[in-house]
């Protein structure tokens, strides 16, 4: 191991390896090994080459022009990413095929096929229009998983519209902190979500916070429940969705838009309080997620069927739910609910019913499944399952080896996918008829991508451990923070120079040149794969008038990979208690949303500093994680240590 520092420690796991398997290298479209160094030789065309499959109403006329950390790519050429993703199957005399079984959280079933969701597509972007969205003005999306959702995404992208989805489980609160962050002019969202089998007011929750989104000129709002809640609706601003649909026609011409034309912003979480909106564009992005989602899930358009278990609300649902599945022609699961809802062999059942073949979802279901026992998945046949995937955060080997063997019949290949919201599709991970696999490791980068791990000072590390960086440009990377490029420079493109990307990610690489991530190196913390910033959590807790400082950390968790653990010193005239703890666990549901709330909340009246007054984090860390302390002189009052020390551990017993 060269050069790596004491808190860049890796963890070593057991190195098995796991050849593909015969059959699925057999039948693969995928199982020339050269594709590796063909892309090494060539990136620039290695590109083009995915570029080309897709429609292009003007050819580009340079692959890539790069002014670190700025890049264009396929420059100067035009296409439509809805006409790529579903005019150009309709045209090929695939209309009938299914685009989406979608599965309602109530057991609601409908199949929408290509030739439908374009339909739904062309007369969502003909109302967006009616009220007078232009190419460029950002349209906000807070819908459940209903096939409204991808039908409104793609009805943006149809009439060069940029969208800004913002997960359904997030608060009317984050909701308007990114709607006016992006100055976005139509929202569109529902009556309601289904939780547990209780609707669950979408609109109505809202209201109050749309009046202080001045930007947003109108609503429209999606019938879920047909009626079942009370849904204020204000005239002029407010319209249903469905009936603006009816009253337009579904002819609308996809806009031939410019490479470069922003996609869609996502606001995602980073070291401050204020989230990051991630800027994607428009050419490069759609070849990127084609080609990663085609050659990771070896998709077999004509026979596969996918099933990504995201939400539309996060990266992974937006790339490989959406763009990647549907430019590929893929016919995949779109499912409202949650794994145990209304039991704990729903997703199982799913499988068996619609004989998934590719199943796509992240380590924390993993850990449930096993929680809940293999009796569940062994009662259905899940024979039609080919390959798996995972997403989201560092897999353990014990669940991928669950995974493969209990889930999977030790039959389908495992691709563990590293990526991130800001890399717009996977970038290491396996193409699974080529790759030996070691369960824990996301393996290799994929062909055209420049991975490597380096040292404090920035060396690369032939094996052994450090942090993650990305080397040469990739199609689909981040173009910037939406009106933040100062922001963007800083946070990527500095650390290591103009041209280097900084992940944030510390990793390891092996012997065989594998990479192994080992989580995030910055204040940003993963629960479920779920990206929380510490800040934006503190933030939440010290609006609390209860409180007068709060300091948040993620802790390691058996079943979420991180929890929340908040450090939080009460006003002076407060008595902490119990209650108070459940008033500020609802005070950040309401700010950010329910996965923000703290599993643990710790009184203390003193939270360590440096002498500068500078919250240590790293050491509240350590103490979370009962590690042994380093060095506390530094801190203006070394006792404090104890105190919180004492108090996690009567934490616990809770
Ligand atoms: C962070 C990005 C990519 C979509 C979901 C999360 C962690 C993601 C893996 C993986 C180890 C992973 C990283 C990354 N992460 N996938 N396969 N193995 N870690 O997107 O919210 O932008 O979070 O998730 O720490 O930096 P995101």
């Amino acid at each position: 191991m060269s050069g790596t520092g004491s808190d860049l420690e890796v963890t070593m796991h057991t190195e098995e390896v796991y050849d593909p398997p015969e059959d699925f290298r057999a039948n693969s479209e995928f199982n020339d090994p050269s594709v590796y160094a063909r892309a090494e030789a060539d990136p620039s065309g290695w590109w083009a080459s995915w570029a080309e499959k897709l429609k292009w109403s003007e050819p580009w006329h340079q692959v890539l022009d790069w002014n670190a950390p700025w890049a264009r790519w396929f420059v100067n050429g035009k296409l439509n990413v809805s006409e790529n993703c579903l005019d150009r199957h309709v045209e090929a005399g695939n209309g009938g095929k299914v685009a989406y079984h979608w599965v309602g959280e109530d057991g609601a079933q409908r199949d929408i096929t290509y030739a439908q969701l374009l339909d739904e597509t062309s007369r969502i972007a003909n109302v967006l229009k009616g009220l007078g969205v232009e190419p460029g003005d950002v349209v906000g999306i807070y819908l459940p998983m209903i096939p409204e959702a991808p039908a409104a995404m793609i009805a943006c992208a149809r009439i060069g519209a940029v969208h800004n989805v913002v997960f359904g489980g997030f608060s009317a609160e984050a909701v308007r902190e990114r709607m006016v962050t992006s100055s976005a002019k139509v929202l569109i969202t529902a009556d309601a979500t289904l939780r547990r089998g209780k609707p669950l007011p979408m609109k109505a929750a809202l209201d109050e916070a749309l009046a202080e989104m001045p930007s947003i000129e109108h609503v429209l709002v999606a019938d879920r429940t047909g009626g079942e809640v009370t849904t204020p609706m204000t005239e002029g601003r407010d319209h249903w969705l469905r009936a603006a649909m009816a009253d337009v026609t579904a002819d609308c011409p996809p806009v031939p838009l410019d490479s470069e034309h922003p996609l869609f912003i996502l606001y995602t979480s980073g070291s401050t309080a204020s989230p990051k909106g991630i800027l994607h564009t428009t050419g490069g992005y759609l070849t990127g997620v084609t080609a990663t989602h085609k050659m990771i899930f070896d998709l077999k358009a004509e026979t596969d069927v996918y099933w990504c278990a995201a939400d539309i609300g996060w990266v992974t649902g937006h790339s490989y739910i959406v763009y990647g599945a549907l430019a590929n022609g893929a016919t995949s699961v779109l499912y409202e609910g949650a794994p145990d809802y209304p039991h704990q062999g729903r997703f199982w059942e799913i499988i068996q019913e619609y004989k998934v073949t590719i199943l796509y979802t992240a380590p924390t279901v993993i850990r449930s499944f096993i929680k809940w026992g293999r009796e569940i998945p062994d009662g259905y046949d899940l024979s039609s399952l080919r390959l798996l995937g995972s997403v989201g955060e560092p897999i353990n080997p014990r669940a991928w080896k669950w995974y493969r063997s209990v889930i999977g019949g030790e039959r389908c290949p495992v691709v563990d996918t590293w990526w991130q919201t800001e890399t717009g599709h996977a970038m290491i991970a396996p193409l699974p008829a080529i790759t030996a696999t070691k369960p824990g490791s996301a393996t290799r980068p994929f062909p055209g991508i420049s991975a490597a791990v380096v040292n404090h000072e920035g060396d690369i590390v032939e094996e052994g451990g450090g942090v993650l960086t990305l080397r040469r440009p990739w199609p689909g990377m981040a173009r910037t923070l939406y009106g933040d490029d100062d922001r963007f420079v800083e946070t990527y493109w500095t650390r290591w120079g103009r041209d280097v990307y900084d992940v944030g990610d510390a990793a390891r690489i092996d012997e065989d040149g594998y990479i192994w991530i080992l989580g995030r190196t910055d204040d940003v913390i993963n629960v479920s794969g779920h990206r929380l910033s510490t800040m934006e959590v503190e933030s939440a807790l010290v609006g609390h008038k209860a409180v007068a400082e709060a300091a948040v950390i993620g802790k390691s968790d058996e079943q979420t990979g991180q929890a929340i653990v908040a450090f939080v010193t009460p006003e002076h005239d407060v008595e902490p208690d119990d209650e108070l703890k459940a008033s500020l666990s609802a005070h950040v549901a309401d700010k950010i949303g329910k996965l923000a709330r703290p599993k643990q909340i710790i009184w203390s009246d003193e939270l360590p500093k440096t002498r500068s007054g500078k919250i240590m984090r790293r050491l509240l860390r350590d103490i979370a994680e009962g590690r042994e302390l380093g060095d506390v002189t530094t801190l203006r009052d070394p006792s404090v240590v104890s105190l919180i020390g004492e108090r996690v551990a009567a934490g616990d017993e809770d």
